[in-house]
């Protein structure tokens, strides 16, 4: 299987938090989070609070992502915010979240484009796949993720895709606060494992997230899954301090 790494783990902030509770929030977790040498903490907040919050972090202990980005660098795009605009304010920046794909109707080729602008422009992207309910229950888990991952990573070469982050949220956990099970994750995480080692050939380096649930007492049962799990994107859990230090602390942990 694939060597041991270092745990990344995201916190998607959402649409949660005016700019003073995201300053409050990280001064919460550099007071209480201790620095974690297996563990890599990221946190995405809305797109407001990211240049004060930049300032304010330290960066040995806690990286900035964005949740988004517009896939042209610069012109007459009103209303959006491009990777070339975030360049050096985040290390990483999600990409395709189930929320923008079904809410705002983000695309395939949309998404693609975006993963390939966040490379562009030195931002590693964390592209998210997963099916929803329906998709599951007519059996099409793995025809979505084949097709999600196919048209995510197209535009990229293999020595571009080796350094992206893929992260499985499969869209009916998300927000309920309870994981999918360790056998399901299992499956879809070495299914998109397969599909990058036949596509790129990079299947174990890739490094490969669990989101949608996570709360910090699913966090080992998650990241001793055999395909092995690179670490968690986690959302509700990641607005409340307490709880997002004890799944980085779970996390650590977790060292083999
Ligand atoms: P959740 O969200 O942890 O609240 O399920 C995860 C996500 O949408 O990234």
């Amino acid at each position: 299987m694939t060597t041991s790494r270092k745990k990344l783990i995201i916190g998607n902030w959402k649409m949660h938090n005016t700019v003073q509770q995201s300053s409050t929030l990280v001064a919460r977790l550099h007071k209480h989070m201790l620095p974690h040498r297996n563990v890599e903490v990221v946190i995405a907040p809305g797109f407001l609070s990211l240049q004060p919050l930049s300032l304010e972090i330290d960066r040995r202990r806690i990286k900035l992502a964005s949740q988004d980005g517009y896939y042209k660098d610069e012109g007459a795009v009103t209303g959006e915010v491009s990777f070339a605009q975030l360049r050096n304010i985040v290390h990483y920046s999600l990409v395709g979240h189930s929320e923008r794909r079904i809410q705002l109707g983000e695309g395939l080729d949309v998404v693609q484009k975006k993963v390939e602008a966040c490379v562009r422009n030195g931002i590693t992207p964390v592209l998210c796949i997963g099916e929803t309910t329906q998709e599951r229950r007519a059996g099409e888990t793995k025809r979505v993720l084949h097709d999600q991952i196919v048209t995510g990573l197209a535009n990229l070469t293999a020595e571009e895709v080796i350094n992206i982050v893929i992260a499985y949220e499969p869209v009916w956990a998300i927000g309920t606060g309870v994981s999918a099970k360790p056998y399901e994750i299992h499956d879809a995480v070495a299914y998109i494992r397969s599909n990058v080692q036949d596509l790129y050939g990079c299947g174990e380096h890739i490094r490969v997230l669990y989101g949608a649930g996570v709360e910090p007492e699913y966090v080992q049962s998650i990241l001793g899954i055999e395909a092995e799990i690179d670490g968690l994107l986690v959302g509700s859990a990641s607005l409340n301090w307490h709880k997002f230090v004890k799944i980085v602390e779970a996390a650590n942990r977790m060292k083999d």
